[in-house]
């Protein structure tokens, strides 16, 4: 026995319970009453405190080429960030290069730059699926599959995204080699012909950001690509799910016993449209600096979001963590080279990746939820669906020893300058206060956060290889 965490109160996805949990060689060795400190162990006073599994990020963007520049967090910062805020894994996406390059090529180029980067934290990715038009391509998912990356992301916006045609294709390949697809879905001609009509109205701010990616263009192609899977007859994971009408499909689609999963992201459950109004000037925090893709939606979609998480039809939360300096966020105004700017050319995407699991977890803490629901959407389900549950999810004995130590009395408030550990020069959750927060977290049985900083090492995360999915219904 290395450590033992002692008179804390494991949490799980389905029970809590008081006990004590002994690490040995990285994993979980032990878990029960009243267990013995073996000489040299080092023992963790967890008293009036909750032992819970790291949290597992499915959706992260570091290092990603993205709206003319890269976003902020290389593997390194963002990882290191992640870490101290709970998160013991995360699932980058690799997006495949539009000159031919197959599945597998795409993910050897970025594991090098995360290696370079080194990580300090496990991780694995997605494949995000720019060509999937030949065969010859979709056989390249194979080798993702083969080599333990077994889920693939289309995205139906975006100049690199898919048509519904390769959208299908990559359904029905998936359902065959043992992997699952995630998908954005917004509809991308609305939105084109959105933004052709407000630009030429001069409705350049970020407001119309929103209105062209409202909650219809959005909930239409949720409808569209559930009805594509119930098509290829295979299971579909929604990224970002962010309206209710996506909510009420995906609820429908379970209700009929087909596989189809959602994520939701802390965004959507914490801010409305409203931000892009004015953001919030006492933070200078401005609209362009919420603009993400998909934009947060009204009231009703976000309540819609929460009964999500609430009722099982919202099975995972991860951050969407893609982050621009105030600087990139101003080519709203002025673009980088010094022409007018709009919405259009604001790079997309928020910070989140430190805030994920503090922030559902201090909900719980409120009462919004249980803490066995939200160890269960930030753990226990994406370790499942991800295909790692074999070694990640759980307080459970023979998986890893990613364990957060979580004090429901420590209160935290987020001020990006003092402490938080990623590469930003702003946040969105500036000066979100959390009740409850990590005092120190562990991967694989080693401290990585102290309850203050940083103090794991650059390059200790390792590669999580995933085992293949099949969901034939709903439950896992
Ligand atoms: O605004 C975002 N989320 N940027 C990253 C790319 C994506 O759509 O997930
Ligand atoms: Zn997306
Ligand atoms: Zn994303």
């Amino acid at each position: 026995m290395d450590l033992l965490f002692k008179g804390g109160t494991v949490v799980t996805a389905t029970s809590s319970f008081k006990a004590d949990v002994a690490v040995k060689n990285g994993k979980i060795s032990a878990i029960g009453a009243n267990l013995k400190p073996e000489k040299k162990a080092e023992v963790i006073d967890a008293k009036g405190k909750m032992i819970l599994p790291g949290a597992i990020d499915g959706h992260t963007h570091l290092a990603m080429p993205f709206g003319g520049t890269i976003a902020t967090d290389d593997y390194f910062t963002g990882t290191r960030a992640a870490a101290c805020g709970g998160t013991t894994t995360v699932f980058d996406f690799v997006l495949q290069a539009p000159d031919g390059e197959g599945m597998w090529d795409a993910v050897q180029r970025r594991d090098a730059i995360c290696k370079k980067d080194g990580p300090a934290i496990d991780y694995s990715y997605h494949v995000g699926v720019g060509n999937a038009t030949t065969q010859e391509m979709l056989d390249t998912m194979d080798e993702c599959v083969n080599n333990g990356i077994t889920s693939f992301k289309v995205f139906m916006v975006y100049d690199f995204g898919v048509d519904d045609g390769q959208f299908f294709n990559v359904l029905q390949h998936a359902a065959q080699i043992g992997a699952l697809v995630g998908v954005h879905a917004e509809n991308n001609d609305v939105n084109k012909c959105l933004n052709a009509k407000y630009l030429a109205e001069g409705k350049t701010e970020a407001w119309w950001h929103y209105m062209s990616k409202n909650e219809a263009v959005a909930g239409e192609a949720d409808v569209r690509a559930i009805n594509l899977a119930k098509m290829a007859g295979t299971s579909l994971y929604i990224v970002h799910l962010d309206n209710k009408q996506g909510v009420d499909a995906v609820v429908a689609a379970r209700a009929e016993g087909y596989p189809i999963f959602a994520e939701t992201c802390p965004q959507y459950l914490a801010f409305t449209k409203d931000v892009y109004k004015d953001g919030i000037p006492s933070l200078g925090l401005r609209a362009r600096d919420f603009v993400c893709s998909p934009p947060m939606k009204g009231k009703e979609s976000q309540d819609a979001l929460w009964n999500g998480i609430k009722t099982g039809a919202v099975s995972t939360l991860a951050t969407d963590h893609c982050p621009f300096l105030q600087s990139e966020k101003d080519w709203g105004i002025t673009t980088k080279d010094g022409k007018p700017g709009n919405y259009t050319t604001i790079p997309n995407g928020c910070a989140g990746i430190e805030n994920m699991y503090p922030y559902i977890l201090s909900e719980a803490n409120k009462g919004k939820i249980s803490f066995e629901k939200a160890v269960e959407i930030a753990a226990a389900n994406p370790a499942k669906l991800f295909g790692i549950d074999y070694c990640k999810g759980a307080i459970e004995v023979g998986l890893d020893a990613d364990i957060v130590v979580y004090d429901p009395k420590k209160s935290f408030e987020v001020k990006n300058a003092e402490n938080q550990h990623g590469a930003l020069d702003h946040t969105i959750w500036e000066t979100s206060k959390f009740k409850g927060y990590p005092t120190s977290v562990y991967s694989r049985g080693k401290m990585v956060f102290d309850g203050k900083d940083y103090v794991g090492e650059s390059g200790d995360g390792q590669f999580v290889k995933c085992k293949k999915v099949k969901f034939k219904g709903p439950e896992f």
